[in-house]
């Protein structure tokens, strides 16, 4: 089911020739440079940046994978062939889409049984973004709802955010002292990014918002689920603005949208007791430790989402459109009386309509 509306690729002769000359330039110009990663050879020619082509949807597709960026993501440890089975001829016969739920050729160190990410598919499945319904029957408007590759793309590690100002230098200073035990510095390298990274969110979370808002914020789309423009009311509020002047604590959509401890994929409708957003968890939502602990119960009358419109929220409209007027009614006559006193200012003595006075009658 992840690999619907995928866009097909197009094996053309184009595909070929452009293999074969770029084999003769590489073997005849270019040193060969293979990461221990890359034993298979792929970045042979996925290194090189003018990989590309233009398939019959016409969109434009880079091919190109940056070694650096690829050794340090999550993924950075796999064979490329983990992920793109299949891929074994070269030109390419056929490059099937990859599966994200396949079995990974490694076991969880924590309880021996093979890796993979099907607990992530499961409760995608269970929450409101899954395809089928109750029933088990695929929902309307299939494309509407978001896979894996939708909202993720491989991430990097990321530094540290919040202690970098304070306390600079804490990775060479963590792995030194791995160091006093530990020998294999990529070994260490590794085992601090894999656990440090997950002490913060991977994206920062005006790119949550991003995301989300990329169908929550496309008000046709949401049109067709009956639910309104969420990214606005969103932004709107102080937790939007505060994002907006780069405060990375201020509460973004999973913050408010998962529930503690539970898995950042089961999003549910607010209508569901299991939702964070539904109106008898909205307190223990709030008053999650990481955001306001020390909460009175009335904070769960917060609106997290003020959408001005007289069905929704009749007050909130009533005194914003108030406001409104009598800005725009009180700003506009100032501005037009101050331009005309500007005016009076550089031109003192111009006259618009000259009354013709008699003595003016009488010169002729
Ligand atoms: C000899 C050069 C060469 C090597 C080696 C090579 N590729 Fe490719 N690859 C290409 C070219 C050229 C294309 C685009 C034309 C085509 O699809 O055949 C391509 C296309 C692809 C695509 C399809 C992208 C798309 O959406 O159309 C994937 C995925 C891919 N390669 C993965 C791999 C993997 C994984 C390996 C290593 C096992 C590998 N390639 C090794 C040259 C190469
Ligand atoms: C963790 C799994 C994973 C690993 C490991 C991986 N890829 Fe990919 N790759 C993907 C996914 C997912 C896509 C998106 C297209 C798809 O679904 O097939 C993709 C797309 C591509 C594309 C096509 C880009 C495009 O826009 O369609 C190329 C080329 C490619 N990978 C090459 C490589 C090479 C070379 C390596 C090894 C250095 C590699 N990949 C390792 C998962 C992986
Ligand atoms: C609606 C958007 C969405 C969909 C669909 C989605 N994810 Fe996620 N996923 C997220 C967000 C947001 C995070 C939290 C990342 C962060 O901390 O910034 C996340 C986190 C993860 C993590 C943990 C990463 C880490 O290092 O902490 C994994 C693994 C993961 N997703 C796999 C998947 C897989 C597999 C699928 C498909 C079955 C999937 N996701 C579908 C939004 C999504
Ligand atoms: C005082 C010595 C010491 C220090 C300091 C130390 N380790 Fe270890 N580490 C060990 C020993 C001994 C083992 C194996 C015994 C065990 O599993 O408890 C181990 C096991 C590990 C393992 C599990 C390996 C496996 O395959 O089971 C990882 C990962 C690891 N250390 C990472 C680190 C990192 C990262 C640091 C620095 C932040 C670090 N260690 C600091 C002594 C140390
Ligand atoms: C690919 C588009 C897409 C993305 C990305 C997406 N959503 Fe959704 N979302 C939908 C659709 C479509 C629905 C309507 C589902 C239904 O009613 O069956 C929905 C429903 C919801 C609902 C339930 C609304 C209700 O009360 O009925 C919440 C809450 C929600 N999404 C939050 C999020 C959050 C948070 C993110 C980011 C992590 C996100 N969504 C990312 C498409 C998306
Ligand atoms: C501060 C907490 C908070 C944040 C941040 C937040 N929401 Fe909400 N959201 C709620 C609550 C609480 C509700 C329940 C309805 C209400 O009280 O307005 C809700 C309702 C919703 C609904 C259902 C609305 C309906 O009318 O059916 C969707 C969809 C949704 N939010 C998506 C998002 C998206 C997308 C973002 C990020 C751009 C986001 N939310 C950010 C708390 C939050």
């Amino acid at each position: 089911m992840y690999n619907k509306g995928c866009m097909r690729r197009q094996r053309t002769f184009r595909g070929v020739l452009s293999v074969i000359l770029l084999i003769i330039i590489m073997v005849c110009i270019l040193p060969v440079g293979a990461g221990a990663v890359d034993e298979e050879n792929c970045l042979f020619c996925h290194k090189y940046r003018g990989l590309s082509y233009i398939n019959k949807e016409e969109d434009f597709r880079l091919l190109y994978v940056t070694e650096d960026l690829y050794l340090n993501s999550p993924h950075g440890s796999l064979k490329c062939s983990d992920c793109h089975e299949e891929i074994v001829k070269f030109p390419h016969v056929e490059t099937p889409k990859v599966d994200c739920l396949k079995v990974c050729h490694m076991d969880d160190p924590s309880s021996g049984l093979p890796f993979s990410h099907q607990k992530v598919g499961e409760n995608l499945v269970q929450s409101v973004h899954g395809r089928f319904d109750d029933e088990g029957k695929p929902k309307q408007y299939q494309e509407d709802y978001p896979d894996c590759k939708t909202c993720h793309m491989d991430p990097l590690y990321r530094p540290l955010s919040f202690l970098k100002e304070t306390m600079p230098g804490l990775e060479e200073k963590t792995i030194a002292r791995c160091a006093i035990c530990h020998e294999g510095k990529a070994f260490m390298a590794k085992f601090f990014n894999h656990f440090t990274s997950r002490m913060q969110k991977l994206r920062k979370p005006m790119e949550v918002v991003e995301m989300c808002g990329s169908c929550h914020g496309d008000a046709d789309m949401m049109e067709r689920h009956g639910l309104p423009n969420l990214l606005k009311s969103y932004m709107e509020t102080f937790h939007g603005k505060a994002l907006v002047f780069g405060d990375e604590k201020a509460a973004d959509c999973t913050d408010c949208h998962v529930s503690p401890g539970e898995s950042i994929h089961s999003i549910h409708s607010m209508h569901d007791p299991k939702s964070a957003s539904h109106k008898d968890n909205i307190y223990k939502t709030c008053s999650n430790i990481d955001c306001h602990p020390k909460a009175k119960m009335s904070l769960a009358g917060y609106k997290a989402h003020v959408m001005l419109t007289m069905k929704r929220n009749p007050v909130e409209f009533i005194v914003c459109s108030f406001f409104v007027c009598l800005t725009i009614g009180s700003f506009v006559p100032l501005m037009i009386f101050t331009v005309l006193d500007m005016l009076r200012n550089v031109f003192p003595n111009y006259v618009l309509f000259r009354k013709r006075s008699k003595k003016q009658d009488e010169t002729y």
